[in-house]
């Protein structure tokens, strides 16, 4: 009896090991399907709604020209590591240098499309609504020309 109890056990164990282990790769490897980024977390009442992002189309860069974690300045998330949300750092409003979560994407997003833009290189969306297509803000008409 006992042994069997161990056994039984033993085999919870190395399942739940193994379904650990599983789950942290499945989030350091950079995803091959366009991912919704929706930080209901973050933004309970969104104004603009969810954007698509295609991490295929952003193959040419480093991971590093995206995610970090930062350590006396330096950033020391490395490709392999587990990726945390940015939500998980950058919240509704900025703390000291972490900027609010609406900048730290816009800043991230769309600075680096229209520095790209500008460069005449194949780039991706600087129009509100491109990224925000459910948005209906009335905002967005003025960007919409530029
Ligand atoms: C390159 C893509 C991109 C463009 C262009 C863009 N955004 Fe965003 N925006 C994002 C992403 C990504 C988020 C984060 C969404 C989330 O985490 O839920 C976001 C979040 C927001 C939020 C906070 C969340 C919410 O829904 O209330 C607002 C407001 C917003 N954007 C407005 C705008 C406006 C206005 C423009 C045009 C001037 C714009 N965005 C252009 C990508 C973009
Ligand atoms: C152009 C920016 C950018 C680049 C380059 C980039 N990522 Fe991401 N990645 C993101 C964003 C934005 C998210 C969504 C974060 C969130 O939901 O808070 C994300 C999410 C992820 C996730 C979590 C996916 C999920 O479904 O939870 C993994 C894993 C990941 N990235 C790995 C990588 C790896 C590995 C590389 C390099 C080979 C890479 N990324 C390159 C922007 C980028
Ligand atoms: C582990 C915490 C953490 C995560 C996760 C994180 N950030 Fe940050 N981020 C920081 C900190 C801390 C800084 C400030 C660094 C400094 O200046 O010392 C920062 C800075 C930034 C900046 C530069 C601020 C500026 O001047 O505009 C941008 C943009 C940014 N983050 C976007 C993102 C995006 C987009 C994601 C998700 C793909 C993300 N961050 C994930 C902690 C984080
Ligand atoms: C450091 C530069 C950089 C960052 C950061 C970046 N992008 Fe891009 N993005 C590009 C470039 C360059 C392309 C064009 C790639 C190509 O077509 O070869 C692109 C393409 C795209 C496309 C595809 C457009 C199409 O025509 O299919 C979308 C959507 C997009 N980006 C959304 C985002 C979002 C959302 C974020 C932030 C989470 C982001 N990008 C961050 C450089 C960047």
């Amino acid at each position: 009896m006992m042994n069997k109890g161990r056994v039984v056990i033993g085999l919870i164990l190395s399942v739940a090991v193994v379904a650990a282990f599983t789950l942290a790769y499945a989030a350091t490897k950079m995803p091959e399907q366009d991912i919704t980024i929706l930080s209901k977390d973050v933004f309970k009442e969104p104004k603009k709604g969810p954007v698509v992002f295609p991490h295929p189309k952003h193959k040419a860069l480093k991971c590093t020209d995206c995610h970090h974690e930062y350590k006396d300045e330096k950033n020391v998330w490395q490709e392999g590591q587990e990726v945390k949300k940015c939500s998980a750092c950058h919240k509704l409003e900025a703390d000291g240098k972490v900027v609010k979560l609406e900048k730290a994407y816009h800043d991230q997003c769309v600075n680096c499309h229209k520095k790209v833009k500008v460069e005449k290189k194949p780039t991706g969306p600087t129009a509100c609504t491109k990224c925000h297509p459910k948005s209906t803000g009335g905002d967005d008409k003025e960007e919409e020309k530029k």
